[in-house]
């Protein structure tokens, strides 16, 4: 039996252990094709199957009805941030983007690099984006609204979107996709780089809805506009196989083992309380986002000083609790407690926690 560590990286991350188990037991003979999934051809009926297969599940899970498209891009989560303006963006029309930290700050400075008419309509900027803000003004003439769902490097989260009435939701969901039930209506686009909640590193899933795909312009490259993916179910060219067929396995696993994306919200949520009810009830730890703007995915914490820091991140990791380390943008603590992180790791992180500061506060 392998010797596996309580694993809160932040992305590649955590995969289900009846996921790998899968693989691994497939992995010279895949369905009786006798060739591992990395062997077979994209246009066989295996490949074909699974891909099939994989996106009926992310649409019942995700409650997709029949205008939207799930897609399997390359590029991860960063070629989305200038995919999307290229793509939706209307002629004369601004685009609007929140601004919640790093990856917000990034796509909107790829919009920007494109020439668009970027409006930053909400930031946290003031206080280090350690909250989500409140109001979001909305113009009905932006040609979408952008909002980062997740911060993972700032451990903040939307707990409900902006209501942007007709003007379409654009989310990048790389951390939080799979991981709670939301309303994809409003949405015109949401994206995720699969390495965090819903599989390795290699593949972006894309969830674009009918209306967006007019907006496409024919004069972007072939291989830049959604509608090359959607009018051929993304096998224009070689898709990662191997990366969809494991996000193929985790939406199985979400369905069959865990029971559906509200029964996964609900471990999600048990997780999370877990971790911040202990941190709200000491002050040796403290939190870095507010209370009302907490990710249930990054658990971001700081250490009375950086020495205490670096000696929590050498013991926790001897422990075998791994990942903990902050982004190194901001430095700090941080655990990701994605789909695939047992309660029973985050319990023994707990331990832990009470453990370190009962041994240095
Ligand atoms: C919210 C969010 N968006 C985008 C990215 C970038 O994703 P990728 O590395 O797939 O380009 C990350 C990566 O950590 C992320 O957390």
């Amino acid at each position: 039996m392998a010797q596996r560590i309580h694993n809160f990286n932040a992305g590649p991350a955590a995969l289900p252990l009846p996921v790998l188990e899968q693989i691994q037991s497939e992995m010279l003979d895949f369905r009786g094709s006798g060739m591992s999934v990395l062997e077979v051809s994209h246009r066989s009926k295996w490949f074909e199957e699974v891909l099939d297969d994989a996106i009926v599940r992310i649409k019942r899970l995700l409650k997709l009805d029949d205008r939207f498209h799930v897609l399997f891009l390359q590029g991860g989560a960063s070629t989305q941030f200038c995919m999307v303006p290229m793509n939706l963006a209307l002629p004369g029309k601004p685009v609007d983007y929140t601004d919640t930290g790093t990856w917000s700050t990034k796509a909107i400075k790829e919009a920007r690099i494109q020439g668009k008419d970027v409006r930053v309509t909400a930031s946290s900027a003031d206080r280090e984006f350690r909250y989500i803000p409140r109001e979001v003004p909305v113009d009905p003439d932006a040609s979408y609204l952008h909002v980062t769902s997740n911060n993972t490097i700032r451990g903040t989260q939307w707990r409900s979107f902006p209501d942007a009435g007709a003007v379409p939701l654009v989310s990048d969901m790389s951390s939080d996709i799979f991981s709670r039930v939301f309303d994809p209506s409003p949405f015109g686009l949401i994206y995720a780089g699969a390495q965090k909640n819903a599989g390795p590193a290699g593949v972006t899933l894309v969830i674009v809805r009918n209306d967006m795909l007019e907006r496409v312009p024919d004069s972007l490259p072939t291989m830049l506009k959604y509608t090359t993916f959607a009018e051929k179910k993304s096998m224009f060219n070689t898709p990662p196989c191997f990366a969809i067929y494991v996000v193929w396995l985790v939406a199985r696993w979400i369905e069959e083992t865990v029971g559906g994306i509200d029964k996964m919200e609900a471990v999600n949520r048990g997780k999370a309380d877990l971790i911040y009810g202990y941190m709200d009830s000491q002050d040796f730890y403290r939190g870095t986002a507010d209370a009302d703007s907490r990710s249930w995915m990054n658990v971001t914490f700081r250490l009375p000083t950086p020495e205490l820091e670096a000696q929590f991140l050498k013991e926790s990791l001897a422990q075998g609790l791994g990942g903990l380390k902050g982004h190194r943008s901001v430095g700090g603590c941080r655990a990701s407690i994605y789909n695939a992180v047992k309660v029973e790791s985050v319990q023994t992180l707990v331990d832990f926690m009470k453990d370190f500061s009962r041994r240095n506060g």
